[in-house]
């Protein structure tokens, strides 16, 4: 993917006394009363301001918060909590702008916050009238917010059409590298792990990959869906009979490249959905009318494990059981430590998958770990993101 990347820009000196305009994605859990839950977002958007300032240009950076109704300011849509946070890891304070969109006052070596983008009238649906003033603001937009990648609004997508100068940041970049590299120009065998409760929510991504991947594995309710298709019962196993045609068409596109989704072979059961309901380890063809699948079991988490340790690539969303009850995290642990283990390129993302990696204490061992929710599960479905192409655009 040929785009203008600001790291260039920095090194080619043509940032110096430029106002920057940085879009971000500082959209980070709070709880009820406001303070910020988790920061992976708001660290991983340091690099790029920090540049922008040792660059020496003026910086401004803006990014939504929510979902709030535009032109409404309620006190907990504000940016306040994020200005705070963000100024503790730059070590200076980042003064919060407010009623921005008709011109900023910063100067060069000076950063300051735009509050919540979504705030503005027009923002949604990437209003032209709007982009064109959020352009005028700047020398340089730079997109460093792969979260809101796949969302078309002004600060995303118009302002890089109207911009003097569109680039990619730093995180943009990375993760359109990381993304190229596990998807345009794996190393060989691709495997990519798809787990999670529903196989309509992820049946876009299966077809997708069904194109793509040596190795399809499904896990969690998606898994159960795939063991109906291939005839075994389930019990009373999470699942969605009326997909199982889906389910087959993915496993014959599979099959008609020489590819494979690999069935359970074994799996972990129970009576209740509960943490401490016993789990028995049964064959697939032995669960009773009243289990409940809640993992994998031993020996498909090691045929499973065994594969991905010769990958080239692995692709994982989705944790492939109930990891987090300890009776059914196995399935999950064991995945998660060969995909450590694995010489393979390794990318991840989703929240689940996320919390998954940092119960195993992966997070170094994993090629790259996305950002991104919903942008990156856009990425496996194989669409372009409007980010990127909008870059790609300004770039040709
Ligand atoms: C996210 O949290 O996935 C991103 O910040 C995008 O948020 P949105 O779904 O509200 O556009």
């Amino acid at each position: 993917m040929k785009i203008l990347r600001f790291t260039d820009l920095c090194a080619q000196g043509k940032v110096t006394g430029q106002r920057v305009f940085i879009r971000a994605d500082l959209n980070v859990p709070q709880d009820d009363a406001g303070n910020i839950t988790e920061d992976t977002r708001i660290r991983a958007s340091v690099p790029c301001i920090r540049l922008a300032l040792e660059s020496g240009a003026a910086v401004m950076v803006t990014s939504h918060l929510g979902r709030p109704t535009e032109g409404q300011f309620k006190p907990e849509d504000s940016l306040a909590p994020v200005a705070r946070r963000l100024g503790e890891l730059l070590g200076r304070e980042v003064p919060l702008v407010s009623n921005w969109v008709d011109g900023v006052e910063v100067q060069a070596g000076q950063v300051v916050l735009l509050e919540n983008c979504r705030l503005n009238k027009g923002e949604k649906k990437n209003d032209e009238a709007l982009s064109r003033k959020l352009a005028a603001l700047t020398d340089i937009y730079v997109n460093d917010a792969f979260g809101t990648a796949h969302r078309a609004e002004a600060t995303t997508y118009g302002i890089a059409q109207f911009a003097k100068i569109a680039c990619a940041g730093p995180l943009l970049a990375a993760e359109i590298d990381a993304i190229t590299k596990a998807l345009a120009q794996p190393k060989r065998p691709l495997a990519a792990i798809v787990a999670g409760s529903k196989v309509s929510t992820k049946l876009t991504i299966l077809k997708s990959l069904a194109d793509k991947v040596d190795q399809l594995v499904v896990g969690g309710g998606i898994a159960n869906t795939f063991m109906l298709a291939s005839g075994l019962k389930i019990g009373k196993s999470l699942a969605e009979p009326d997909l199982i045609d889906e389910a087959k068409a993915v496993i014959e596109a599979m099959r008609a490249r020489g590819a494979g989704v690999p069935i359970p072979v074994d799996v972990v059961t129970a009576k209740t959905f509960a943490a401490d309901a016993a789990a028995t380890i049964k064959a697939a063809d032995e669960v009773a009318d009243d289990d409940l699948i809640l993992d994998i079991g031993p020996k498909t988490a090691e045929l499973l494990a065994a594969q991905l340790r010769e990958a080239g690539t692995i692709v994982w969303n989705g944790p492939v059981g109930v990891f987090e009850f300890d009776a059914f995290a196995n399935g999950t642990k064991v995945i998660a430590q060969a995909i450590a283990e694995s010489k393979a390129f390794s990318i991840a993302g989703g929240g689940d998958t996320l919390a998954a990696i940092a119960k195993y204490g992966i997070e170094d061992k994993v090629g790259y770990i996305s950002t991104g929710g919903g942008a990156f599960l856009e990425v496996l479905e194989g669409k372009k993101l409007p980010a990127f192409e909008i870059l790609e655009k300004r770039a040709a």
